[in-house]
C-alpha cells in the first residue's frame, strides 16, 4: 500500500511517483494492476464525466461519490480526492469538514488549488491527520481570475511569486505539492527547493513524479490537447497496457519529453 512515507522515500530515492486521474472502480483496479502509484479522483470529472466546460459545477457529493467508486477497485494505490470549487478556500474549518467526508469516502490525502494564502489551511489539515497534496501553478478553478487556461509563472514575479506559494505550503507540512503548466527550469528549482515530493503536469521532466487525465492519456476523443498530453493508447489494444506504457514512461524518465514540457 502506497503512504505518504513510501511517496517521501520515492522522493530521496529519486523513484518517479506516476499519478492518473480515475473516477470509478474499473478503471481504478487497471490502474492499481498496471502499477500506477497514486489515483487522483480530481473535479476534472466535471467536465472527463459529467459534459460540463470547466470544473466549477462539480460539487462536495460528487466528490464524495467518485471517491467511494475508485476506492473500492484499489488494493495498493494511494487515493487522493480534489476539493470541489467553493469548498476549502472558504475557511480551514469547513476545509476540515469537507476532508473529512472525502477520506471517510475513502481517500487517503485531499487536493487543494490555491498559494501561499492557503497554507495555513495545509497546516490546519495535516495537524488534524489530513494528509495535503498543494496545486499551484494553473489552478483549473481559477479559470475565470486567469482569462483561460494558461501558462503560469512565465515572468520573473510571478515565478518568484510560485517558489514562495510552494515553499509556504512545503513549511506549512504538506504532503505534496502538485504544480500545473509551470516552465520546466521553474518546476526544477522548486523540486530541488522543498521538502515533499513534487507532481507535476506540464512542468516538466524533474518533478518527483507525473500527473495526467486518464480521458486525455488514452486519447478518448479527437478534440483537441494540451502540449503536455501523450496519446499512450496509440499502438495498444487494451486500456490497461497504455497504463502500464504511462507508468513505465514516468519511471524511466521518457515522459513527458521536451515536445511535452513548456
Ligand atoms: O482535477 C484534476 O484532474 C486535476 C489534475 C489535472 C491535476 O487537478
Amino acid at each position: 500500500m502506497i503512504t505518504v512515507s513510501t511517496l517521501h522515500k520515492m522522493k530521496a530515492t529519486g523513484d518517479k511517483i506516476a499519478m492518473l486521474t480515475c473516477y470509478d472502480a474499473t478503471f481504478a483496479a487497471a490502474m492499481d494492476a498496471a502499477g500506477v502509484d497514486m489515483l487522483l479522483i480530481g473535479d476534472s470529472l466535471g467536465m472527463a464525466v459529467q459534459g460540463h466546460t470547466s470544473t466549477l459545477p462539480v460539487t462536495l457529493d460528487d466528490m464524495c461519490y467518485h471517491t467511494a467508486c475508485v476506492a473500492r477497485g484499489v488494493k495498493n494505490a494511494m487515493i487522493v480526492a480534489d476539493f470541489p470549487f467553493g469548498v476549502a478556500q472558504q475557511s480551514k474549518e469547513q476545509a476540515y469538514q469537507a476532508a473529512c467526508r472525502l477520506m471517510a469516502a475513502g481517500a487517503a490525502m485531499v487536493k487543494a488549488e490555491g498559494g501561499e494564502f492557503m497554507a495555513e489551511t495545509t497546516a490546519f489539515l495535516e495537524q488534524r491527520g489530513i494528509p495535503v497534496c498543494a496545486h499551484i501553478g494553473l489552478t483549473p478553478q481559477w479559470v475565470n481570475a486567469f482569462g483561460g487556461y494558461k501558462v503560469q509563472g512565465k515572468t520573473e514575479d510571478a515565478a518568484a511569486q510560485l517558489i514562495k506559494d510552494a515553499k509556504a505550503h512545503d513549511n506549512a507540512g504538506a504532503s505534496i505539492v502538485l504544480m500545473e503548466c509551470v516552465p520546466a527550469d521553474l518546476a526544477r528549482q522548486i523540486t530541488q527547493s522543498v521538502h515533499c515530493p513534487t507532481i507535476g503536469i506540464g512542468a516538466g521532466k524533474d518533478c518527483d513524479g507525473q500527473v495526467l487525465v486518464m480521458h486525455d492519456m488514452l486519447w478518448v476523443t479527437d478534440s483537441k490537447k494540451a502540449r503536455f498530453v501523450k496519446n499512450f493508447m496509440a499502438g495498444k489494444d487494451n486500456i490497461q497496457a497504455a497504463f502500464a506504457d504511462y507508468v513505465q514512461s514516468v519511471k524511466n524518465g521518457t515522459f513527458p519529453a521536451q515536445e511535452h514540457w513548456f
